[in-house]
Protein backbone atom coordinates (compact mmCIF):
# COMPACT_ATOMS: atom_id res chain seq x y z
CA UNK A 1 0.00 0.00 0.00
CA UNK A 2 2.92 2.35 0.61
CA UNK A 3 5.04 1.50 -1.92
CA UNK A 4 2.22 1.88 -4.48
CA UNK A 5 1.16 5.64 -3.14
CA UNK A 6 4.83 6.39 -3.45
CA UNK A 7 5.02 5.02 -6.77
CA UNK A 8 1.78 7.12 -8.04
CA UNK A 9 3.28 9.92 -5.94
CA UNK A 10 6.36 9.83 -8.34
CA UNK A 11 4.30 9.40 -11.69
CA UNK A 12 2.45 12.50 -10.86
CA UNK A 13 5.54 14.25 -10.19
CA UNK A 14 7.15 12.80 -13.22
CA UNK A 15 4.11 14.21 -15.21
CA UNK A 16 4.34 17.79 -13.71
CA UNK A 17 7.80 17.97 -14.67
CA UNK A 18 6.54 17.04 -18.22
CA UNK A 19 3.96 19.78 -18.76
CA UNK A 20 6.71 22.07 -17.02
CA UNK A 21 9.30 20.86 -19.82
CA UNK A 22 6.63 21.24 -22.40
CA UNK A 23 5.26 24.10 -21.27
CA UNK A 24 8.49 26.20 -20.92
CA UNK A 25 9.46 24.56 -24.85
CA UNK A 26 6.53 26.25 -26.14
CA UNK A 27 7.59 29.68 -24.77
CA UNK A 28 11.70 29.18 -26.19
CA UNK A 29 10.00 29.14 -29.72
CA UNK A 30 9.12 32.37 -29.79
CA UNK A 31 11.70 34.06 -32.17
CA UNK A 32 13.28 37.20 -31.00
CA UNK A 33 12.80 40.21 -32.77
CA UNK A 34 16.57 40.41 -34.47
CA UNK A 35 15.84 36.50 -35.92
CA UNK A 36 12.94 37.73 -37.59
CA UNK A 37 14.09 41.04 -39.23
CA UNK A 38 17.02 39.25 -40.64
CA UNK A 39 15.12 36.80 -41.43
CA UNK A 40 12.17 39.35 -43.09
CA UNK A 41 11.99 42.91 -42.76
CA UNK A 42 15.99 42.62 -43.65
CA UNK A 43 15.05 43.14 -47.51
CA UNK A 44 13.49 46.09 -46.92
CA UNK A 45 14.25 47.95 -43.73
CA UNK A 46 17.97 47.75 -43.94
CA UNK A 47 18.40 50.02 -47.69
CA UNK A 48 14.92 51.60 -47.38
CA UNK A 49 13.06 49.95 -49.82
CA UNK A 50 10.14 52.36 -51.18
CA UNK A 51 10.55 54.58 -48.12
CA UNK A 52 10.81 51.64 -45.65
CA UNK A 53 12.37 53.05 -41.89
CA UNK A 54 15.92 52.06 -41.87
CA UNK A 55 17.54 50.06 -39.20
CA UNK A 56 19.31 52.37 -36.68
CA UNK A 57 18.40 55.27 -38.77
CA UNK A 58 16.68 58.33 -35.82
CA UNK A 59 15.28 60.35 -38.48
CA UNK A 60 13.72 57.58 -40.58
CA UNK A 61 11.61 56.03 -37.11
CA UNK A 62 11.17 58.69 -35.41
CA UNK A 63 7.51 59.86 -37.09
CA UNK A 64 6.67 56.12 -36.78
CA UNK A 65 8.48 56.12 -32.99
CA UNK A 66 5.44 58.70 -32.49
CA UNK A 67 2.77 56.36 -33.35
CA UNK A 68 1.68 53.86 -30.48
CA UNK A 69 2.78 50.24 -30.38
CA UNK A 70 -0.58 49.39 -30.69
CA UNK A 71 -0.64 51.60 -33.73
CA UNK A 72 2.55 50.51 -35.65
CA UNK A 73 1.41 46.71 -34.90
CA UNK A 74 -1.97 47.13 -36.29
CA UNK A 75 -0.41 48.51 -39.15
CA UNK A 76 2.61 45.91 -39.86
CA UNK A 77 -0.44 42.98 -39.32
CA UNK A 78 -2.31 44.78 -42.16
CA UNK A 79 0.51 46.28 -44.49
CA UNK A 80 0.47 49.72 -44.61
CA UNK A 81 1.46 51.93 -48.53
CA UNK A 82 4.38 49.98 -49.65
CA UNK A 83 4.33 47.30 -46.82
CA UNK A 84 3.17 43.76 -46.84
CA UNK A 85 0.94 42.52 -44.50
CA UNK A 86 3.08 41.06 -41.66
CA UNK A 87 6.43 42.23 -43.46
CA UNK A 88 5.95 39.38 -45.26
CA UNK A 89 6.64 36.95 -42.58
CA UNK A 90 3.35 34.90 -42.51
CA UNK A 91 4.11 32.68 -40.00
CA UNK A 92 4.96 35.10 -37.22
CA UNK A 93 2.65 35.84 -34.35
CA UNK A 94 1.58 39.02 -33.43
CA UNK A 95 3.92 38.91 -30.12
CA UNK A 96 6.51 37.79 -32.98
CA UNK A 97 5.81 41.31 -35.02
CA UNK A 98 6.33 43.45 -32.05
CA UNK A 99 9.08 42.28 -30.53
CA UNK A 100 10.64 42.81 -34.18
CA UNK A 101 9.15 46.35 -33.94
CA UNK A 102 10.93 46.41 -30.53
CA UNK A 103 14.08 45.48 -31.91
CA UNK A 104 13.81 48.21 -34.72
CA UNK A 105 12.77 50.97 -32.32
CA UNK A 106 15.68 49.92 -29.91
CA UNK A 107 17.86 50.29 -32.98
CA UNK A 108 17.80 53.56 -32.79
CA UNK A 109 18.67 54.42 -29.73
C1 LIG B 1 8.58 44.68 -49.00
C2 LIG B 1 9.27 45.61 -48.14
C3 LIG B 1 9.04 45.50 -46.62
C4 LIG B 1 9.23 44.42 -45.81
C5 LIG B 1 9.67 43.00 -46.19
C6 LIG B 1 8.95 44.88 -44.47
N1 LIG B 1 8.58 46.19 -44.46
FE1 LIG B 1 8.04 47.31 -42.86
N2 LIG B 1 7.76 48.92 -44.05
C7 LIG B 1 7.97 48.96 -45.42
C8 LIG B 1 7.66 50.29 -45.92
C9 LIG B 1 7.77 50.74 -47.37
C10 LIG B 1 7.26 51.05 -44.80
C11 LIG B 1 6.85 52.53 -44.78
C12 LIG B 1 5.33 52.59 -44.89
C13 LIG B 1 4.90 54.04 -44.91
O1 LIG B 1 5.16 54.71 -45.92
O2 LIG B 1 4.31 54.49 -43.91
C14 LIG B 1 7.33 50.17 -43.66
C15 LIG B 1 7.00 50.56 -42.37
C16 LIG B 1 7.05 49.74 -41.25
C17 LIG B 1 6.66 50.13 -39.92
C18 LIG B 1 6.10 51.48 -39.50
C19 LIG B 1 4.59 51.38 -39.60
C20 LIG B 1 3.87 52.64 -39.17
O3 LIG B 1 2.67 52.55 -38.86
O4 LIG B 1 4.47 53.71 -39.11
C21 LIG B 1 6.87 49.05 -39.11
C22 LIG B 1 6.60 48.96 -37.62
C23 LIG B 1 7.37 47.98 -39.95
N3 LIG B 1 7.48 48.44 -41.24
C24 LIG B 1 7.69 46.73 -39.49
C25 LIG B 1 8.13 45.67 -40.30
C26 LIG B 1 8.45 44.36 -39.80
C27 LIG B 1 8.33 43.94 -38.36
C28 LIG B 1 8.84 43.62 -40.89
C29 LIG B 1 9.29 42.17 -40.91
C30 LIG B 1 8.46 41.19 -40.24
C31 LIG B 1 8.75 44.47 -42.05
N4 LIG B 1 8.32 45.72 -41.66
C32 LIG B 1 9.03 44.06 -43.34
C33 LIG B 1 8.39 47.91 -46.21
C34 LIG B 1 8.65 46.62 -45.78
Amino acid sequence: MFFTAMRLKKATLGLLAFALLTSSNIASAERSGEKIFYSYCVACHISGVAGAPKLGSKADWQPHINKSMATLLKNSITGIKAMPPRGMCSDCTDQELENTIQFMIDSTK
